[in-house]
């Protein structure tokens, strides 16, 4: 869960901003409430006081001719009137000498005193203070409030309900003649502090949702523009058309959609571009491509030309020659054993290069591949190879289908053949491995030998629209056939040609 949130943040703008903005939401609201909380319940105590000093002096005021006169019953009346107060819970009338003169208690209970009393006795402290003072004084315990009032033989209280008791007080007018206490509870205190405080909780939850959900929507408002083009160059990515992003804003969000539509727009225009480019460049790889089919036909169909030329008309020459030095040989016998012995000479001239066009135009023409078939045509081919060069050829076959196509087996069968010329024409190769097998639906021919070996790509780049043909001519087969030619190379480690055309 936790980890899904962290990812959620890093992940969504939005939630970041919700976040932010909340907790600085959550912050502010604290931290007024709490300074809220806090002055007020200081004004509640402050009244508090204010009211229990009132209270106490008021007494003290009305008790001084009680006390004066040392007459209980004139007690009775402010004491009963201050008792009605729900908070008082005690009220104590003493006079100078501590004597108690009138007692009031709200319930039969430990009312918490801080001020012990042992007797009629008042703590010394508690006179002290009051005599220091010569005015009303307070003492707070857990419990509550302990308001004490010096009784004056003189009321400097000129109405009681004013609120200027603090200046009334003129010692030298003035005699102490008794001490009035009032006790106030803190329930009502605590009750009052605990309302205020759920008042307060109240308000800052509902500040709070309130600003969660003001947060929301502003995150949200904010993310909405980024997501849109968020979502635009995904699209691009894709490869999708991008559409235009309105963002009616002048700020930066606004700037960068504009930015972004302009890129869209110039992307647009160079994709369409590149298309045409595409489309041009297709046209014109199938035009070449056409074109080398076209140019290996009329190979092939040239080889035919001048392999049947060599063998019905070279070929018939030389056998008639061959025939008619034989009836030559014939007729001058062993008469002339010089002349016998040029005309047999001639005769196996004759005889040699009637099997020479033989090879050659077996080579031109590959008629052993409709007879003999691929892969035995090919043995026989590197046989020749081996017997004229005295290399060591290796052949290796596997699984080769007997039922291809022409040109794949014209294909494979010429690709082997340039590939031994060049091995005979440019290296000094010792061992030659060809192996023709059937994988993966293709047929993969590899030639290998232990040559000198050369740089492919410098080659193959120069020999672009130039001669030698050889491996280009190579490539140009395996690719009409929709297979792939690859040639590696290295100097002195010899070199790996490797074709491979899908069935
Ligand atoms: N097996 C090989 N070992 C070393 N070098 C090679 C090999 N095959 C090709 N080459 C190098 O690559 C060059 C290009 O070969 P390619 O077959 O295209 O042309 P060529 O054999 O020189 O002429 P052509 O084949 O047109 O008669 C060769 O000249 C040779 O330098
Ligand atoms: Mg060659």
């Amino acid at each position: 869960m936790k980890i899904y949130l962290i990812k959620s943040i890093k992940e969504h703008f939005s939630i970041k901003l919700f976040v932010v903005f909340g907790l600085i939401a959550f912050i502010i609201s604290c931290f007024f409430t709490g300074i809220f909380l806090f002055h007020q319940s200081n004004q509640l105590n402050d009244a508090n006081l204010k009211k229990g000093l009132f209270q106490v002096k008021a007494l003290a005021h009305n008790a001084r001719i009680g006390v004066f006169a040392e007459n209980k019953e004139l007690l009775d009346a402010p004491v009963e009137a201050i008792s009605h107060e729900d908070e008082v819970l005690e009220i104590l009338v003493f006079n100078i000498d501590g004597k108690l003169l009138k007692e009031y208690r709200k319930q039969e209970r430990d009312t918490g005193n801080r001020v012990k009393r042992q007797g009629d006795i008042i703590e010394k402290d508690v006179l002290t203070k009051i005599r220091d003072a010569m005015g009303p004084v307070y003492f707070e315990d857990r419990n509550g409030f302990d308001f004490w009032a010096p009784i004056l033989s003189t009321s400097s209280y000129a109405v009681p309900a004013s609120h200027g008791l603090e200046d009334i007080l003129k010692p030298a007018d003035n005699r102490l003649i008794g001490y009035a206490m009032v006790k106030v509870g803190k329930d009502i205190l605590n009750r009052q502090r605990k309302e205020l405080l759920i008042t307060n909780l109240i308000l800052l939850i509902i500040f709070l949702t309130a600003s969660f959900f003001a947060s929301y929507f502003v995150a949200k408002g904010m993310a909405k523009p980024l997501n849109r083009l968020m979502d635009g160059a995904n699209a691009i990515s894709k490869g999708l058309a991008a559409e235009k992003i309105s963002v009616k804003t002048r700020d930066e969000v606004g700037l960068l959609a504009e930015a972004f539509n302009n890129m869209a727009d110039a992307l647009r225009i160079r994709e369409n571009e590149l298309m045409a480019v595409n489309r041009k460049l297709m046209e014109q790889h199938e035009q070449r491509k056409i074109l080398s089919k076209r140019l290996i036909d009329l190979l092939e169909k040239d080889r035919e030309q001048v392999a049947m030329e060599l063998h019905d008309h070279v070929g018939q020459v030389l056998t008639s020659l061959k025939i008619n030095l034989e009836i030559i040989q014939g007729q001058v016998g062993s008469y002339n054993p010089e002349l016998e012995n040029k005309i047999i000479e001639s005769k196996d001239r004759a005889i040699q290069a009637i099997r020479d066009i033989k090879d050659i135009s077996r080579g031109l023409k590959p008629s052993v591949l409709s007879t003999l078939g691929l892969v035995s045509s090919i043995k026989e081919l590197l046989s020749d190879f081996e017997m004229s060069t005295g290399m060591d050829v290796n052949f290796f076959t596997h699984n080769i289908p007997s039922m291809l196509s022409k040109e794949k087996e014209l294909a494979i069968y010429r690709i082997t053949q340039e590939a031994m010329n060049n091995i005979v024409k440019h290296t000094h190769a010792t061992t030659v491995h060809v192996n023709l097998v059937m994988k993966d639906h293709k047929i993969a021919l590899s030639i290998e030998d232990n040559g000198t070996g050369f740089d492919p790509e410098k080659i193959m780049e120069n020999t672009h629209g130039q001669s030698p043909f050889g491996l280009l001519i190579m490539q140009e087969r395996a690719e009409q056939l929709n297979g792939e030619f690859r040639i590696e190379s290295e100097t002195e480690k010899g070199t790996y040609v490797s074709v491979e055309i899908p069935v």
